[in-house]
Order: C-alpha cells, then sequence, then structure tokens
C-alpha cells in the first residue's frame, strides 16, 4: 500500500480508502451479506487500508452496524473511521447529539475519528449552519468525542468555496471526483480550492457508481486497442491518485476481488507517475462517454423516496443503458422496464419536482421521466 498526506494533518493516510455505500447485499433492500463484507473490510485493513468511511444513511442504517461488527477484535485501532451527520434529518440543535450517540452505538466506538456533514449542498448549508453545526462539532471536538471535522459535499465548486471560506475549522472535504467529472460539482477548480487551503480531499465515486467499470462498446474499444489493454478501473484509479491535491480515493468495492484489484492499484500508484500516453488515452476514453450517457445519473439514490412511487435511479439506469449499450442488452433493458411495477415506472411521474433539490447532478428528472418512458415502454 501506498500512503499519502492527509492535508495538514499529522496523518498518513492509505491511498485507498473503503467506501462502506456498496458492501454485497443477500438481495434484500438493506441486508448485507454480513460474513462477506467483514472478511472484504478485514482483508483490505490487512493489506494497508487504513481509511474506512461509512454514514448514516448507508444501506439503510445497517452499513455502520456492519463496520461495527468488521472492526471488533483489534480491527477497530488500525483505522481512521469515518461517518457523517444525516444533516436532513435534524431538526433542532439537541438532535445532533442524538444522531451521533445511535451511530457510535452502531458503530461499537465510543470517539469517530474524522467526522463529517453529509451532503453539503447550497440549500441545506444555511440551514444546518443556523442549527449551530459548527459550535456543535466544536463542542464534540473539544471534549474528545470527535477528531478533526470537514464535510462531504454535491454541488457547484463556488457553493464549495463559500462553505470552506466561512470556517477555518474544516480539516477535509469529501468530493464527487473521476476522470469524466472534471466540470461536474466541485470539480477540478474545487479540488485545487479545497486542497491549496491545506485541507485533506477525499475523493468518492471515483469509478462513477462504478460505470466506469463496465464501459460501454466505443470506450471499451479504446482500452483493447490500447498497448498492454489497461483495465478501466485501473486507469480511473491511478488517474486520480496522479494528481497531488488527492489525499485518499474512497472506493465503494463490491466483492472481494474488487477490494483486491483496487489495493494492487492503489500499491502501483503515486503522484505523477502516469506516463503522457496513459494521460492522453484517459482523455480518449473521457470524450468517447461525453458522446454517450445521457443522462449523468451516479445511483446515489438522494432522490428516494419519490413521493409517488417512481424509482428513479432505477428508470435512468435502465434508460442509459438502454441508449448507450448495443444489441440484446438494449432490448434486456426495455423488458427490464416493461417488467417494473407501472407505480415505479418513468410514467407515474407527476412532474412535481420534489426530487430535483436533492438530486446532486442537478437533473432535470420530471423533465426527463416521458422521454425516459416513451423510449422504454412497450409499444
Ligand atoms: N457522502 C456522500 O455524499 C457520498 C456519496 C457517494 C459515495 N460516498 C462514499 O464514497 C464511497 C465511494 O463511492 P462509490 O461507492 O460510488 O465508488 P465507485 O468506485 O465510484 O463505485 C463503486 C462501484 O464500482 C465497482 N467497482 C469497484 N471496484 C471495482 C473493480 N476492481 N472492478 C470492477 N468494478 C469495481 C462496483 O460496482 P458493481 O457492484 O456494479 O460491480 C462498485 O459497487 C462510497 O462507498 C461511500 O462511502 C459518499
Ligand atoms: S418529479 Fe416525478 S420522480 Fe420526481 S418526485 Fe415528482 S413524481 Fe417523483
Ligand atoms: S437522479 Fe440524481 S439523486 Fe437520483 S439517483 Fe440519479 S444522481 Fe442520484
Amino acid at each position: 500500500m501506498r500512503y499519502r498526506r492527509f492535508g495538514h494533518l499529522d496523518f498518513e493516510v492509505s491511498a485507498l480508502g473503503f467506501g462502506c455505500m456498496r458492501l454485497p447485499t443477500t438481495g434484500k433492500p438493506g441486508k448485507i451479506d454480513e460474513p462477506a463484507a467483514v472478511e472484504m473490510i478485514r482483508w483490505a485493513i490487512d493489506h494497508g487500508v487504513n481509511y474506512i468511511d461509512t454514514a448514516y444513511p448507508y444501506h439503510g442504517g445497517n452499513s455502520e452496524r456492519l463496520l461495527g461488527a468488521a472492526l471488533e477484535d483489534g480491527y477497530r485501532d488500525k483505522v481512521a473511521l469515518a461517518t457523517k451527520m444525516p444533516i436532513w434529518m435534524v431538526e433542532k440543535a439537541d438532535d445532533f447529539d442524538r444522531f451521533f450517540d445511535e451511530q457510535c452505538e452502531r458503530l461499537r466506538t465510543e470517539r469517530i475519528d474524522f467526522y463529517l456533514l453529509h451532503n453539503l449542498q447550497a440549500p441545506t448549508w444555511p440551514k444546518i449552519r443556523d442549527l449551530g453545526a459548527i459550535a456543535w462539532l466544536e463542542k464534540a471536538r473539544a471534549d474528545g468525542r470527535i477528531g478533526p471535522v470537514g464535510f462531504s459535499f454535491h454541488d457547484r465548486a463556488d457553493v464549495l468555496k463559500e462553505i470552506l471560506d466561512y470556517y477555518s475549522g474544516w480539516s477535509l472535504c469529501q468530493i464527487q471526483y473521476n476522470f469524466v467529472n472534471e466540470d461536474v460539482q466541485a470539480g477540478t477548480p474545487g479540488l485545487e480550492y479545497a486542497a491549496g487551503k491545506g485541507l485533506a480531499v477525499v475523493i468518492m465515486e471515483p469509478l462513477f457508481g462504478g460505470t466506469l467499470a463496465a464501459p460501454p462498446e466505443p470506450v471499451q474499444k479504446i482500452w483493447d486497442e490500447a498497448p498492454g489493454r489497461p483495465s478501466p478501473v485501473d486507469m480511473a484509479l491511478r488517474w486520480l491518485w496522479n494528481k497531488p491535491e488527492v489525499s485518499v480515493v474512497l472506493s465503494g468495492m463490491t466483492t472481494l476481488e474488487h477490494v483486491k484489484q483496487n489495493v494492487a492499484s492503489a500499491s502501483a500508484s503515486g503522484v505523477g507517475s502516469m506516463t503522457q500516453a496513459e494521460l492522453q488515452l484517459i482523455a480518449r476514453a473521457r470524450d468517447a462517454y461525453g458522446a454517450l450517457n445521457p443522462i449523468p445519473c451516479t445511483g446515489c439514490g438522494y432522490c428516494v423516496p419519490c413521493p409517488n412511487g417512481v424509482a428513479i435511479p432505477d428508470n435512468f439506469q435502465l434508460y442509459n443503458n438502454a441508449v448507450v449499450f448495443k444489441g440484446s442488452s438494449r432490448q434486456l433493458n426495455r423488458n427490464l422496464y416493461n417488467d417494473m411495477p407501472a407505480g415505479k415506472r418513468a410514467e407515474a411521474c407527476i412532474q412535481c419536482g420534489e426530487c430535483e433539490e436533492k438530486c446532486p447532478q442537478k437533473i432535470a428528472i420530471g423533465e426527463w421521466m416521458p422521454r425516459v418512458h416513451e423510449a422504454l415502454a412497450r409499444k
């Protein structure tokens, strides 16, 4: 494993961090395949991963519980544990302690090493700021319940700058970033601004929610024809580690094989270690993607539940797949759409717009739904 600077803090972080939002499941909603997940997390730690990220809502609350179990038997002392305050559930100042205590109980710990406000955006930041989030973070830090503080973020670079400049006590921020998202959300300007202020920058969605791991045919062709047939996952991850501003790359790994591959990539990574030829290859892949994917949905799920029952990310995934993938895959996605209960399909959308302010990608969800239905419905 390679280790990197963590902003201005006296902590060497593993290049790869474990993101606990996409753990293996048994197929039932929220139900984690516990033996498999514990094995993966412990394998990663045994091979040098020292930063683990979770949050209150992941896997319906079970991610924190699972992690509490995985970090028994001496593993807790080997890692820096990060979790996040679910700011959208905080209604009054007392809620900060209530959620934090519940998280510590789930995680079987009395202290969170890095504590973040979850999913700051332009509409959510003033509310949580005015409810006293900073004062609460400072108190929790002073009495030893938490270590350095930060926030995860899904909005534009100018909003990131405003939040970073508001409070001098931030030590880390977590942003979505990957080679097809240089201009999306915080993007490269946000990454450079945060790192320039001395913050540790934690990267989430490095494979754009896994979509970069399974490229559509025109992109796959670019990888296949390149010398050495590079792995798209390895290239996407090493592109991030090539940048000095990046501290740790969180990967939401779903199988032990993913963990092994990504640990191997991290071990071969380094600032400035990519060749010009590799960087040019990535630029070609980026251009090829840009020409293909119509809806920039990452499947993060922040927009659900829809009050009208529409399974928003499922509809978008089927539409994107049907547009991007060719042949039998396109028909398969149409079939999957038509097999969904009618109330979950895009046709059930009444364009109320309620989901749109929750979408980190700022997708015009209500406008897309009739187009999704038109494209996928059985005629
Ligand atoms: N705070 C926030 O607002 C927020 C939002 C998003 C994420 N996060 C955090 O950031 C972490 C990382 O984000 P992410 O989970 O979206 O990461 P990601 O790396 O973009 O996507 C994870 C997916 O990539 C695929 N994958 C990973 N390694 C692979 C490999 N070696 N080969 C093939 N496929 C591979 C898997 O997809 P398949 O399962 O389809 O194979 C996996 O589920 C999350 O787990 C979470 O901890 C936080
Ligand atoms: S716009 Fe459509 S998908 Fe979004 S909340 Fe309203 S009904 Fe649901
Ligand atoms: S529509 Fe937006 S909020 Fe919903 S899953 Fe996609 S990216 Fe996330």
